[in-house]
């Protein structure tokens, strides 16, 4: 179809808070590993102008998504780019693309590219720098719980409440992991209803406590829950994280299965999450950018926050 044509069968137009439910049955039905209804209304409020629907004149039905997040003035990432598949071929994904990419003007952008779409995005979408690391999915069926955390005096964990004393503590830490301004993000993500949030506290060497790490956890969009991020100072810190989160859960809850995405780079954070019984899947995702890779510190990452809005 031409553009023409297209345009007297769908409106392209942003999501509105009361199409969350409709839409996050096309992500589901891929089989995505992402949060549910709730983490996008966290991005929606990050940013409001950032996630696009094609909807069809006839029946007012959500046929395709794409987002362009404005995680900064500098950052952009593009996800969730699904048409219901009775609607594929028509040209419309591409539409739903373009918007979410002229939305980000001359960012940096990132997304995570399926094998299949690779050629795609680098020749035709003008993503030509790929991140030497992969987006690698872990599951754990009836997860274990890491072994010894607790018997250490330390780090320790606390949870993380919104709005209570840590939160600052948790923004702080985020800033030095990512090294730009994510504070409305982490409000919004420790805020998100049914996530859990915690925090690890180390003794530095003058008997001050310093955080050494945060990490979330919440029930994912294919039913498992999804440990989503861990950011840690190293593998004892990310281990206790993963213990609090863990022991969280009842022993029915555990068996509903655990989910994580993980940097390929990061060799400890592999064993720190085999430890736990999840195993590696075939599912690989490659990190592509439009000017230059984005370099994270991948040692400090045991788990990304989301391979669907997030540059890490
Ligand atoms: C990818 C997807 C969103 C494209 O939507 P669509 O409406 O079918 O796409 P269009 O009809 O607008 O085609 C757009 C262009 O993308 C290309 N394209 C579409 N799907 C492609 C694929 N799987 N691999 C490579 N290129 C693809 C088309 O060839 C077309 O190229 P052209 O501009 O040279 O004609 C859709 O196929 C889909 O939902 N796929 C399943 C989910 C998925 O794989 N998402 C991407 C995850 S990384």
């Amino acid at each position: 179809m031409t553009v023409n044509q297209i345009s007297t069968k769908f409106v392209i137009r942003n999501l509105q808070n009361n199409d969350i439910p409709e839409l996050v049955s096309l992500p589901r039905i891929e089989g995505r590993e992402m949060g549910q209804e709730t983490e996008i209304l966290t991005w929606l409020n990050v940013d409001p102008y950032g996630i696009f629907v094609a909807e069809t004149i006839e029946d007012g039905q959500i046929a395709g998504c794409c987002c362009g997040i404005a995680l900064s003035d500098t950052h952009g990432y593009i996800g969730m780019y699904v048409v219901k598949s009775n609607y594929r071929g028509l040209g419309l994904g591409r539409i739903l693309w373009n918007a979410a990419i002229n939305r980000l003007g001359d960012r940096n952008v990132s997304l995570s590219s399926a094998p299949a779409m690779m050629g795609f995005y680098r020749e035709k979408g003008g993503f030509s720098f790929t991140a030497k690391w992969t987006v690698d999915l872990y599951i754990g069926t009836n997860p274990i719980l890491p072994s010894n955390a607790f018997s250490r005096p330390l780090p320790f964990t606390v949870l993380v409440y919104p709005n209570g004393p840590f939160i600052q503590h948790v923004i702080d830490y985020d800033h030095s992991v990512h090294k730009y301004d994510r504070s409305v993000i982490v409000k919004q993500t420790i805020e998100e209803k049914g996530t859990l949030t915690v925090m690890a506290l180390n003794a530095s060497i003058d008997d001050n406590l310093q955080t050494t790490g945060y990490a979330c956890m919440k029930k994912g969009l294919q039913g498992r829950w999804l440990i989503a991020p861990v950011y840690a100072e190293d593998y004892s810190s990310a281990r206790s994280l993963l213990h609090g989160l863990m022991t969280a859960l009842s022993d029915d809850q555990r068996k509903e299965g655990v989910v994580a995405k993980l940097v390929s780079s990061n060799i400890e954070a592999a064993k720190l999450f085999n430890e736990l019984g999840m195993k590696k899947t075939s599912y690989q995702l490659q990190r592509l950018f439009t000017k230059e890779v984005f370099e994270i510190p991948e040692n400090k990452i045991f788990a990304l926050q989301s391979s669907v809005f997030c540059t890490e």
